[in-house]
Parts: C-alpha cells; sequence; structure tokens
C-alpha cells in the first residue's frame, strides 16, 4: 500500500500527463466510482487538476441496475482502458475484483502487463493468489489466476502490485457488496488519500500513516456499530415494510446519496428484489452525480434519481407503511433537509434520519473531506444491514444463502450449481441439468441447451426464463422433491416467501436437510 500511495502521489505532482483509473464490475465499479466523485471533489477545493477516472463494467447503468454480462468479457475491459488512457505517458491502473475473479478485470491488467512502459497495474482482491479463478473466460487464452501470477511476477520489480488481504467468507454467502465493497473503500481511500498527503501537504508516505487510516475506519466500525439497537429497530420496520409490499426509501444528500442509491440498486441481484422495494434518490439528480455519461433518465423508472423526481413521483401516494430515511451531513443544507422532511411527514410519521455531525465547524479541508470519507462508510454499513436485514426477515435467504440470486453470468451459473449441491447433496451435473431446465423453462433439454457455452445460458436472449428470478429455487426444488418444472413452480407459487417454500420441500421430501462441508463442494471464485 505503501509503494502504491507513492504512485498517487507521483501521479499528482506530474497531473498533465498522468491517470489514475479504478476499475471493477457490480459493486467494486460502484466502489470505484464512488472513490473517485469523492477524491476528484477533494482535489478540487486547492484548484488541482482532477486525475482521477473510473470504469465500470457495461458503463453508468451498470451503477444503479446490475448488468452483469460485461463482466465476462476481458476484451471489453482491455479495450474500454485503452480509450480512457489515451495520450497518457504514466497510468495508474487498479483492477478491483473482491474475488480474483471478474475476466473484465482480467482483461485489463493483462493489457496493462504488456504496456508496463506506461501502465502501473495493481490488483486488489479479497482471494490468495493461488485461490484466483482459474476457469477459461471467454475468446481468451488466460485465465484470472494466469494474470494474477503475472502480476506476482512484476512485483518483485515493482512494476505491478497485488492487495490481497484475506478477510474470510462473506458475511451473507454470496455478497461481495458488504464486507469486499468495504474493505475496498477503506484500502483504496488510505492509498489515495496518503498519497496526497504527501503530494500536496508534504507529509510522507509511511506504513505509519497508511495505518493511522485504517484504524481510523476501525473507530469507525466501532462508532457505527455502537448504536446497534437504533439500528435493529431500523431493520425491524424495513423488514416489516417489505413484508407489507410497502418500501424503503433513502433520501440521501452527495455522497450519502450515491450510497444509498447502491445500496438500494443491489437489492435487485442479490435478493431477487423488485427495483422499487428499497430505492435511493439524490439531491439535484445526476448534476449531483457527476458520472461520466450525465443524465440517464431517459432509460427508465430505475434511472429517476433526483429529490424532485421523488416528489413528483412517489410522494403523493406515499403511506404510512413505507419506510423514509434521509441521509445526510452537517455540511448539507439544513433547511432543504428540514423542509422535504416536512414534507414527507405531512403523508407518514415511518420517517427516520442517518444524520452525521461534527464536533467542530472550523476544520481544514483534507479533515474535512476525511469525516466525509468516514460518514459514507459508516452510511454504507448501516444501509447494508437495513437491506440485507429487511430482507432474511422477508424470507429471502435461505440458512444464510441469498438463494434467489439471478444467473446472468459465468460466476453467478458456477455460484447456482455450487449452492444447489450444497444443500441437496446431488452431482454437480445433476445440479446443472435441473439449472438449465429451470433457466430454459423445460423438462426436456434438448441437445442445443446442453452443449452450448455457459455464455449462451446467461445471456437471457437465448434462454426463456429471461431471469426473471426463481431460477434457482425452482432449481432446488426440482431436484429435492424428484419433481417437473410445473409441480416446482406451483409449489413455489404456493409459498409465497422463499425460505418457506424451501424449508416446506425439504420437510415434505422426508430427506435430511443437510448442507454439504464446504471442502467437499468445489471452491468458489
Ligand atoms: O456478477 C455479480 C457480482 O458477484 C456482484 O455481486 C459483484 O459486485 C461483482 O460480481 C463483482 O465481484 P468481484 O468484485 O468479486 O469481481
Amino acid at each position: 500500500m505503501v509503494d502504491v500511495a507513492k504512485r498517487v502521489e507521483m501521479m499528482l505532482r506530474d497531473p498533465e500527463e498522468s491517470l489514475i483509473v479504478l476499475s471493477g464490475c457490480g459493486t467494486s465499479g460502484r466502489i470505484a466510482f464512488l472513490l473517485v466523485t469523492s477524491f476528484n471533489e477533494m482535489v478540487k477545493a486547492p484548484k488541482q487538476k482532477q486525475i482521477c477516472s473510473y470504469i465500470i463494467a457495461g458503463g453508468d447503468r451498470a451503477m444503479l441496475t446490475s448488468q452483469e454480462a460485461p463482466e465476462d468479457d476481458p476484451a471489453l475491459g482491455a479495450r474500454m482502458l485503452d480509450k480512457i488512457c489515451a495520450g497518457k505517458k504514466h497510468v495508474l491502473f487498479v483492477g478491483i475484483s473482491c474475488g480474483m475473479s471478474a475476466p473484465f478485470v482480467a482483461g485489463q491488467l493483462d493489457f496493462c502487463l504488456k504496456h508496463l512502459d506506461v501502465f502501473t497495474p495493481v490488483l486488489l482482491g479479497f482471494n490468495p493468489v493461488h485461490m484466483a479463478r482459474s476457469e477459461p473466460m471467454q475468446d481468451c487464452s488466460f485465465h484470472f489466476k494466469d494474470v494474477a501470477e503475472r502480476m506476482i511476477a512484476e512485483q518483485r520489480h515493482k512494476k505491478a502490485f497485488v492487495l490481497n488481504p484475506v478477510l474470510g467468507a462473506e458475511a451473507i454467502s454470496g455478497s461481495s457488496r458488504m464486507k469486499g465493497g468495504s474493505a475496498t473503500k477503506i484500502i483504496l481511500e488510505s492509498i489515495l488519500l496518503a498519497g496526497h498527503e504527501a503530494a500536496f501537504r508534504g507529509k510522507r508516505v509511511t506504513p505509519e500513516c497508511i495505518s493511522a487510516w485504517i484504524t481510523a475506519s476501525e473507530m469507525v466500525y466501532e462508532t457505527t456499530y455502537s448504536h446497534s439497537d437504533e439500528l435493529a429497530a431500523l431493520i425491524h420496520q424495513a423488514g416489516e415494510s417489505l413484508q407489507m409490499k410497502a418500501h424503503v426509501y433513502y433520501i440521501g444528500w452527495q455522497t450519502l446519496g450515491i450510497i444509498g442509491l447502491t445500496d438500494a440498486s443491489e437489492c435487485v441481484p442479490t435478493f431477487g428484489a423488485d427495483f422499487d422495494d428499497i430505492r435511493g434518490f439524490i439531491n439535484n439528480g445526476f448534476r449531483e452525480m457527476k458520472n461520466k455519461e450525465g443524465d440517464l433518465s431517459f432509460l427508465g423508472p430505475e434511472f429517476v434519481i433526483g429529490h424532485k423526481d421523488f416528489v413528483d413521483t412517489i410522494l403523493p401516494s406515499l403511506s404510512q407503511n413505507d419506510v423514509m430515511l434521509f441521509l445526510f451531513t452537517v455540511n448539507d443544507d439544513l433547511h432543504e433537509v428540514t423542509a422535504l422532511a416536512d414534507q414527507v411527514r405531512r403523508r407518514t410519521s415511518n420517517l427516520h434520519a442517518i444524520a452525521h455531525d461534527l464536533e467542530k465547524f472550523t476544520i481544514p479541508v483534507i479533515v474535512m473531506v476525511s469525516h466525509l470519507q468516514r460518514w459514507e462508510l459508516s452510511t454504507k454499513w448501516c444501509l447494508n444491514a437495513i437491506s440485507t436485514g429487511a430482507h432474511v426477515l422477508k424470507g429471502k435467504v435461505y440458512m444464510n444463502y441469498m438463494i434467489d440470486l439471478r444467473v446472468t453470468n459465468s460466476k453467478l451459473y458456477r455460484r447456482a450449481i455450487n449452492i444447489l449441491q450444497r444443500f441437496t447433496g446431488c452431482s454437480k451435473g445433476e445440479c446443472e441439468r435441473a439449472l438449465l431446465r429451470a433457466i430454459y423453462s423445460t423438462d426436456d433439454l434438448s441437445e442445443d441447451m446442453t452443449s452450448a457455452d455457459v455464455w449462451k445460458h446467461t445471456d437471457g436472449e437465448s434462454t426463456v426464463n429471461k431471469f426473471k428470478f426463481l431460477v434457482v429455487p425452482t432449481a432446488l426444488v426440482m431436484i429435492q422433491c424428484g419433481c417437473t418444472l410445473a409441480e416446482a413452480r406451483h409449489h413455489l407459487d404456493c409459498h409465497p416467501v422463499i425460505r418457506d417454500a424451501v424449508s416446506a420441500c425439504f420437510s415434505s421430501s422426508k430427506t435430511k436437510n443437510f448442507i454439504k462441508p464446504l471442502d467437499s463442494v468445489e471452491a468458489e471464485p
């Protein structure tokens, strides 16, 4: 981290020729965007040139909706990186993949490794390199693990860097948004801020200063969870709303608005939620986001994100069952916050806030910025807990597994098979067949279907189901009860709560309800 922070310092000292790029898929790309937005805001303050940029697989629309297919495309990753870096002499590239698995990022790192005269590649993930994904990638001669090993070889000459603290299993299996996303933010923020302090405030980058940033995050953690009673109450409230088919609305200001939008949009692919179950809104909409592609509201209702939009479209029909959660800090326009809260209060008293305060108001900009980043982290932890807890209460999680995931790329396809194996104890082949039956909505798989590439199964165009959720639960019921597709669907229809449907199927099939030990199932990237 010290070496990488020194590169940041070098880049900031030579802004005309340099670029820092953070890139990732899904949550990792959203964290990249958030970090870049906050960092650019900070360098804007003393009138410095902004040299930080982000790439997210699938483009800006992926910040608000899940675009998982581009994650499988290494060539696309390399092309996007090449384009954004045109004309730059020095590029510090940080490829983020929590599971060390995203082909999109692997393609970018490979591109950097081929142009080490310009690029210094950094890989950030939370797996040891020997456990990086080694599955073949689309139209590609190498896999992720190859690239990670080449990175380690170049690290010996300080031409590339691998940052991969191993954090253990995800808290709720299958989500890189919680622990992985937070650790990504802490690590990269520490690096960027240490580099910035060295370039503009005459400090040296040392292991001590890096560890001071990390310790600061630990304090944020302690402060945040010291409010666990209030958090539990919010989880309970949000869970009740979702169970009543009502909604949770996050109304955020500035980057806390981005945190809210991100948390809300991730509920769709992670828990099979509807996009309007939990929704985020930000002051000034896309103007505040400052994303590269600008206003995307023409793309559909998922992209309607301004407070004004909330007032125009949601507020008139807001009910007492909907939870309203305001996210702001003392730096925001508190008159604006109060005015909106007054409007909301006329319709519901189910109004809550996560509000961050300072002890002293007269502080230098850099300290203010680090406060902002701590507030972001704290808000992220709160919202991750609220949305996850609410979906657990709604019955979307079975024995800590998010079983209603969308099977929209090769990693998620493997994860789905893995989950089926764990719960049924059946072979990989049997689980894959059941999954394909659910994907193609048929009991009779054709030769074309079984022999197609994984990318075909997951592209949504060639399949009948179009990933309208319940794919994995359907397959699970078919295997466990030995029934047809229609019977499995009927069973799920009779139990609107997924967890109840799966539990009922296990008890009625008289088969012992067990989970295979982790080490007897193929390791998941
Ligand atoms: O493809 C889905 C997904 O698992 C997202 O949930 C996640 O944010 C994204 O991939 C990126 O994962 P990683 O950081 O491990 O590459």
